[in-house]
């Protein structure tokens, strides 16, 4: 038997940060919107826990237990009292240390395959929990379509969204570690008090109606700064999308991709071709948002 579950990326149309808490995260207002790049996670029975990697930046990818798949199935495996004894083959799409969660998508996909291939019966409810103990963001790359996360980001709560938006995503020449640039977060507000963070009611109506030019206005992502300072050239890739004409144009989560909010596949293409020929860049992907979350395929 084999399963196999595909999985998006996602992009923060709003990302409001907090101050540091006691316990090193930080507390989040954390709009998510789930993107059509996805990577695709395949379950086949095997002697022991193996990890194996296909695509683009696959010589990238840990195949180790540190790979949040393999964590994942051992953390399934260890709750149900089963052996981790799966081989898991990642198709990776989504760009590697980009700030748009594949990591966090390739252990929701593990999880749902594991679960359906050895029989677990985990309710989604156990599913979500275990997610949230994985990582602040893999619940919402199971959940899918588009929520607002608070805590870490974990907890989660459907949002409305009244049509499908047009994106093109810049794909920078090198990763940023999300630890790293919430580190430089701190360091640039360091003795300034950083207000609770709060979804934008402005962007929340904008998503509900569909509404891509008031959502391109309302697009904000807190860790821009910090993401910018460790990564200068961000900066030239940001403004090359907005001469281009996208409406709306941010660092997505922690970078370094960049994220292009467009008014149609029209326009998109359009914004790819020159962020393409800019150089600025390593690579571009359009694609539409909303999409739904881990679905067995
Ligand atoms: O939860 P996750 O393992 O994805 O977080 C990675 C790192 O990002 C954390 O170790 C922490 O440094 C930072 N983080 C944070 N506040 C959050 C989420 C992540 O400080 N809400």
């Amino acid at each position: 038997m084999t399963v196999t579950v595909r999985v998006p990326a996602k992009v923060n149309v709003q990302l409001a940060v907090g101050a540091a808490r006691p316990d090193g995260f930080h507390d989040l207002a954390n709009v998510f919107l789930a993107v059509g790049l996805f990577d695709e996670v395949t379950a086949t029975p095997s002697d022991e826990l193996r990890i194996t990697c296909e695509g683009p930046d696959a010589a990238e990818v840990p195949l180790d237990r540190t790979n949040l798949a393999a964590r994942a199935a051992l953390t399934l495996a260890e709750r149900h009292g089963v052996p981790p004894a799966v081989h898991l083959h990642i198709a990776k799409d989504i760009p590697v240390a980009g700030g748009m969660a594949g990591g966090s998508a390739d252990a929701a996909g593990a999880l749902v395959a594991c679960d359906a291939l050895w029989g677990t019966g985990a309710s989604y409810g156990e599913l979500l929990d275990i997610c949230a103990e994985l990582g602040s963001d893999v619940p919402f790359s199971m959940v899918g379509g588009a929520a607002l996360g608070t805590g870490r980001g974990d907890r989660l709560r459907p949002l409305a969204v009244g049509g499908v938006f047009h994106w093109v995503f810049a794909v920078a020449d090198g990763g940023l570690s999300t630890p790293a640039v919430y580190r430089e977060f701190d360091r640039l507000n360091e003795g300034v008090t950083v207000p609770e963070p709060a979804a934008s009611q402005d962007l929340l109506d904008a998503l509900a109606k569909g509404d891509a030019h008031a959502l391109g206005a309302t697009l904000a992502n807190d860790l821009q700064p910090a993401a910018l300072s460790l990564f200068p050239s961000l900066a030239d890739t940001l403004a090359v999308g907005r001469a281009a004409g996208a409406l709306g144009a941010l660092v997505s989560g922690s970078g370094p991709t960049t994220a292009f909010l467009t008014a149609d596949a029209e326009s998109a293409t359009t914004v790819a071709s020159s962020l393409l020929a800019s150089g600025t860049c390593r690579a571009v992907r359009v694609a539409l948002g909303p999409v739904a979350g881990a679905t067995m395929v």
